[in-house]
């Protein structure tokens, strides 16, 4: 069983793509140990109470500076014992600490086909506006591994979405999770808990 740490900032739709994909057998061998959030208030946190799933608040403003904070996250985040942890909208910058001791064992879903629109500033609704702004048709997420740069780590799965007439960055973030972030977020962890995948030369081989 692959133990999934999930570490969320936000509403977590993502987060319940993942317990909705364990819960109805499309993702195998995979157990969610707990969830992280920087933030009381996420709904997120919500989420995972509902399905009995051990969740809690780790957020930077109960500490006295950074290095604290850091310290404490990591501490907790190893407390669960995961095999593999999931970003799926955590929008703190991930201490370089934790990078290094979950090197090839740390995922996350950003909302664009990296290399577009990816890298410090772009996260959540404003990867969607810059897309609409720059006019592209075709945009799309990316799961990739986490490395110590911005969205930089190897690619592991992407998926394309249609921009349609009309959008707004609002009904182009619904879409691109509909179509695609839901999909391959949990289509991802299927892979690494039934070993599918390898890092090499920071590249991923999918078998
Ligand atoms: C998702 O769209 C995710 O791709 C994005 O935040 C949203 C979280 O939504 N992440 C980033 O922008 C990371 N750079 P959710 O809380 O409903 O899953």
């Amino acid at each position: 069983m692959l133990k999934v740490l999930v570490m969320v900032s936000g509403g977590g739709t993502n987060l319940q793509a993942i317990i909705d994909s364990v819960e109805n057998g499309t993702v195998t061998n995979t157990k969610i140990v707990g969830v992280i959030s920087n933030n009381q208030n996420a709904y997120a946190l919500k989420r995972a109470d509902k399905h009995g799933i051990a969740a809690e608040c780790v957020s930077p403003k109960n500490f006295e500076n950074r290095a604290a904070f850091n310290e404490k996250l990591l501490e907790r985040v190893n407390s669960y014992e995961p095999d593999l942890i999931v970003l799926a909208g955590f929008l703190v910058v991930i201490p370089p600490e934790m990078i290094a001791a979950y090197r090839n064992r740390m995922i996350n879903i950003h909302p664009s086909l990296i290399p577009a629109f990816c890298g410090t500033g772009y996260y959540g609704l404003k990867v969607h506006e810059a897309a609409l702004a720059r006019g592209v048709k075709v945009v799309g997420a990316t799961v990739h591994f986490v490395d110590e740069g911005t969205d930089t780590g190897p690619i592991l799965l992407q998926k394309a979405v249609e921009v349609e007439n009309g959008d707004t960055p609002e009904i182009l973030q619904r879409r691109v999770m509909e179509q695609a972030e839901w999909k391959i977020l949990p289509q991802a962890i299927d892979l690494i808990a039934n070993g599918r995948v390898e890092v090499k030369d920071g590249k991923t081989v999918i078998q």
